[in-house]
């Protein structure tokens, strides 16, 4: 069984052979309507691993996308303290949310999909839909989700494409809140997923954090940002603001 698979800088890679050496189903490119080809902006390795893929960037930097270990790990942090302490929690009680009730959650911008887990595990009764429009990210995303055992990540659902279409073309239910944390010029290193966004830095050329602002208007909207980028709060009215040790989270409530 060959054990890596060799991405080039810019030469196109026909999808398809990823999802075959990934043992992942073919139907993959049509029920997604994946493109066919994909150009890489950097070179890199991936090899495969129990719960996923370990990618390595032309570079020598390299990072696990493994959900199950990801899910793991952080269950296991949340436990050790009060929920209160993560500002994501803190964050989320803005909207009301009892403990037991269903509300839907769309993550705009899944990226290695650790805020949707860290969401997943301090509301468990939340259901999380996250968006990720780079093909490349989203297959091992796939391939990580289906190697996953646990029920929670289980009803994680996944979908490729641009959640700004979506927010344009669908009419947005009362009820759904909306998250976003997209990616920045100047992200905060301190970071202790530090290597996860060097990854995403070399990978994602599209920044369209811009976009997303006009669309937040009259919703229920989480807007991330680092601390060295700052909303417009007269062009965005704001209701809340929480913020954290390396970034700040905008809080709109639909009216
Ligand atoms: C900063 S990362 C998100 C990190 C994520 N919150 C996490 O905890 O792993 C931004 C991600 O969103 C994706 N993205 C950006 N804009 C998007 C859009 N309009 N639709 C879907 N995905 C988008 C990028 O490809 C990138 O993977």
């Amino acid at each position: 069984m060959i054990n890596t698979f060799q991405i080039e800088r810019q030469e196109p890679i026909p999808l398809e052979s990823l999802i075959d050496f990934l043992q992942l189903g073919q139907n993959l490119l049509d029920k997604y309507d994946l493109p066919k080809v994909y150009h890489s902006p950097v070179s890199m390795k991936i090899s495969r691993n129990s719960g996923g893929t370990t990618i390595e960037v032309e570079n020598g930097l390299k990072v696990s996308l493994d959900l199950n270990d990801d899910f793991r790990r952080l269950f296991q942090e949340v436990n050790k303290v009060q929920n209160k302490k993560y500002p994501l929690y803190r964050v989320l009680r803005k909207f009301n949310i009892s403990s037991d009730e269903k509300r839907e959650i769309i993550d705009c911008t899944a990226g290695f999909l650790g805020d949707s887990l860290l969401l997943l595990i301090l509301y468990p009764s939340l259901e999380v839909t996250a968006f990720e429009f780079n093909p490349l990210l989203f297959i091992l995303l796939t391939d990580s989700l289906e190697k996953s055992s646990y029920k929670q990540l289980k009803k994680l659902k996944l979908r490729y494409g641009s959640s700004i279409d979506y927010l344009q073309q669908n009419e947005v239910a009362a009820k759904e809140i909306y998250y976003c944390d997209p990616m920045f010029e100047v992200k905060s290193l301190k970071s202790k997923n530090k290597k996860k966004i060097q990854f995403l830095e070399a990978l994602i050329e599209d920044k369209n954090q811009q976009e997303f602002l006009p669309l937040l208007k009259g919703k229920n909207f989480i807007f991330k940002t680092s601390t060295l980028n700052h909303i417009d709060t007269k062009e965005y009215p704001i209701h809340f603001k929480e913020v954290g040790k390396n970034v700040t989270y905008y809080i709109f409530i639909a009216n």
